[in-house]
């Protein structure tokens, strides 16, 4: 029988295949994967570790934030504090960025954004979350320390990007934009484990996933979309966190969105840390993402670190499809 491989045999084996190899980005990603089994274990726990729950405070973009949220963001902060591969970080529950200083004074490549937990309103409730991280190739000098100016580039720039999903089992999914590929973890061993190799989306689907409550607040173009949804007799598959909603996506086909509302003119979710490395993977794996003005993700500019977006992402003809109504009802 075939062993399976892990996931930092995985990387190792790969390293040539990078865009910039380097023995940097592999630790990186490796320590990556670290931390997430570190968030994982928590997750698990959650219920008899007493950290589930408000922690009565909100964040940058307003969100109440959970007391999870702050425990997998002080972790992968400190976790990149530690290995030394990461130059700095930007994450959805800081307002600024966190400039991290090399190990022995060799200052990294990389700066690291991520959402350390997505869809954190679901967690009391025992329903998939996940962490999103997409990875950077700083602009600054190695010599000094990391600014901002390394974070606010565009998905196009992105040189690996990735998610965790804590679901039924938690898998790992990444791109270094050479395809995607995904690694379950198996628990009696701690690793994550290659399962799911050269992930393809279809290029169809019948899923469609949107909160609906926002009919009404919805453009038109986007309302006639989801009535022609309704009409084909497809089906509505909703988690409300973003991660899980994507990933059954990626595997089943189909389209996830997150339109701009009439009072959520940006839209909701958040350019750097969730669309950006959304959209990367699921380019990576033959789908589209573009804003619901019919733009790709990816190309958008950026010019804040918290800057929403409004989203379509998955598979190429129902994207397609959407952005049909887009162009035919556009202004109104
Ligand atoms: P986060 O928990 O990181 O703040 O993200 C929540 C996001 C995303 O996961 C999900 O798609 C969306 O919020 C759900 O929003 P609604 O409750 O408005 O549908
Ligand atoms: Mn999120
Ligand atoms: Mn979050």
């Amino acid at each position: 029988m075939k062993r399976i491989l892990t996931l930092d045999e995985f990387i190792l084996q790969r390293q040539k295949d990078f865009k910039h190899a380097s023995g940097e980005l592999t630790a990186l990603l490796r320590d990556i994967g670290v931390a997430t089994k570190i968030i994982n274990n928590a997750i698990n726990k959650a219920g008899l570790l007493n950290i589930l729950g408000a922690a009565d405070q909100s964040n940058t973009s307003g969100d109440d934030v959970q007391k999870l949220d702050i425990y997998s963001n002080d972790l992968l902060i400190d976790c990149m504090k530690s290995s030394g591969q990461c130059a700095g970080i930007a994450s959805e529950e800081n307002e600024g960025i966190i400039p991290i200083s090399g190990v022995h004074d060799v200052s990294s490549k990389y700066v690291m954004v991520t959402d350390p937990l997505d869809g954190s309103s679901n967690i009391d409730v025992n329903v998939s979350v996940g962490t999103i991280f997409g990875i950077y190739r700083r602009l600054s000098d190695v010599d000094g320390p990391c600014n901002v100016n390394d974070f606010l580039q565009k998905g196009t720039e992105l040189v690996a990007a990735g998610y965790v999903l804590y679901g039924t089992s938690t898998m790992l999914v990444f791109t270094t934009g050479n395809g995607v590929n995904g690694f379950t973890l198996d628990p009696s061993i701690g690793e994550f484990c290659l399962s799911h190799p050269n992930i393809r989306i279809p290029q169809t689907g019948n899923f469609y996933s949107v909160n609906q409550g926002y009919y009404l607040k919805f453009p038109t173009g986007v309302r006639r979309f989801l009535s022609h949804c309704f009409e084909e007799k497809r089906t509505l598959r909703y988690i409300g966190s973003m991660v899980a909603d994507v990933h059954r996506t990626l595997f089943k086909g189909g389209i996830f969105t997150y339109p701009y509302t009439s009072d959520k003119p940006g839209g909701k979710l958040r350019l750097l840390y969730e669309c950006n490395p959304m959209s990367f993977i699921v380019e990576q794996a033959g789908g589209v993402a573009i804003d619901c003005h019919g733009n790709r993700i990816m190309e958008q500019e950026i010019t804040e670190l918290h800057q929403k977006t409004s989203i379509a992402i998955g598979s190429p003809d129902i994207v397609e499809e959407m952005n049909g109504f887009i162009e035919r009802f556009k202004g109104q």
